[in-house]
This record gives C-alpha cells, sequence and structure tokens, in this order.
C-alpha cells in the first residue's frame, strides 16, 4: 500500500477532523525519525497515518484496532506495519512492541496530542509559534490536554529511546522532536494559522 492508497482510505472512514489531524501528526513525527534512523521512511509513515483509522468504525479499545486489521492485511499493509499498530494498544491486543518501528510509534502517538492542544490554544492558531518552554509549562497542567497520559508518555519515550538512541534521547528532546516534525508538516495539519479568527 503506498501513501495515497493509505490516505484514501483515512479519509474514506475518518470523518472526524480531530482524529484526521492526529493521524497526520503522528505520520509527521514517524516520518521524521526514520529518517534520523536510516530506517524506511514510507514504512514507518504509513504505521503512524494508518494507526487509528478504524476508530470511528469501532471506537472501543477492545475493538480497536484488531478488528481493523483485516481490511489492512487485504489492502496489503506490510505486516511490520501491522505488528506496529497492533502493538500500539497492547492491553486490547496482547500484542508487544518488538522492533524500533512499534516503539516509535508508541513514543511518537500520545506527544502529538499535546502539541496540537498548544497550537490551538494560541490566538495564532499555528504550531509554528508554539515552543519547547511552553510544552514543558502545559505538561506540569494535569487538565490541559488531560487525554495525554504524561507517565505513558514518559514511558514510551524511555522505551523508545533505549531501543533507538542508546537511552539518549530524553524527553524534552523527544518532544521537541516531534514538534519540529509538526512545524514542517503544519499546512497539512492545518495548523499554519487557516484556523485563526479572522481579524476584523
Ligand atoms: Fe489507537
Ligand atoms: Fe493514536
Amino acid at each position: 500500500m503506498d501513501r495515497t492508497a493509505a490516505w484514501e482510505l483515512v479519509t474514506a472512514h475518518v470523518e472526524a477532523a480531530g482524529l484526521r489531524r492526529h493521524l497526520l501528526a503522528v505520520e509527521a513525527a514517524m516520518r521524521h525519525y526514520a529518517a534520523r534512523l536510516g530506517a524506511d521512511v514510507e514504512e514507518w509513515g504509513l504505521a503512524g497515518l494508518l494507526h487509528d483509522w478504524d476508530w470511528e468504525i469501532h471506537p472501543e479499545l477492545h475493538r480497536h484496532p484488531q478488528e481493523g486489521i483485516p481490511v489492512l492485511r487485504e489492502k496489503g499493509v506490510p505486516e511490520s506495519v501491522v505488528q506496529a499498530i497492533l502493538a500500539h494498544n497492547p492491553e486490547g491486543t496482547g500484542v508487544e512492541a518488538v522492533a524500533p518501528l512499534d516503539y516509535a510509534l508508541l513514543a511518537c502517538d500520545e506527544v502529538t496530542g499535546l502539541v496540537i492542544a498548544a497550537a490551538l490554544v494560541r490566538p495564532s492558531k499555528d504550531v509554528r509559534d508554539v515552543e519547547v518552554k511552553s510544552l514543558k509549562k502545559r505538561w506540569k497542567e494535569r487538565a490541559f490536554a488531560a487525554g495525554v497520559n504524561r507517565e505513558e508518555v514518559e514511558q514510551a519515550t524511555t522505551e523508545f529511546s533505549r531501543v533507538c538512541f542508546g537511552g539518549e534521547l530524553d524527553l524534552w528532546t523527544h518532544v521537541g522532536n516531534v514538534l519540529a516534525a509538526m512545524q514542517a508538516a503544519a499546512a497539512a495539519l492545518d495548523l499554519d494559522g487557516r484556523l485563526a479568527a479572522p481579524v476584523a
């Protein structure tokens, strides 16, 4: 499956603009890390773009993502990507992370939520105005982007760091990397200022 076919699958089954943005954000982060790590950028990007494609069909953690997997296989999604998608919900699927790709997806998934929320509270609605400094502050406000489980993000980052960076990737460097990847994709994410209220 190529990127065009993956995006078609997403747009056919994901209505919510927020979920589309989430998938595009995780895709951007995954492509960024694949490039840095010398991994397959298309493969890693596909895992990011597709990992929640079935959420609106079965928005339950005991059905997502496993019940969407047969469709992915039928469409020719590589097994490495299927594995990463299964491993992003280990509680539901019983599939644990094994490969660098799996750990990367776990580490990038929720962090994007913090960045998106931080961009959307800015009057400019522009992710390019978000700084790591402000994300650090938001991180401590537990009510901010409350769906982003800080402990899970820390845990996933530690594991990703151990597997892919010899333990050298700290949380805030990781957050900064995801932020940079999303800033480079600002237009695709609609976070380039187009959502700002028009000046009267
Ligand atoms: Fe998910
Ligand atoms: Fe996700």
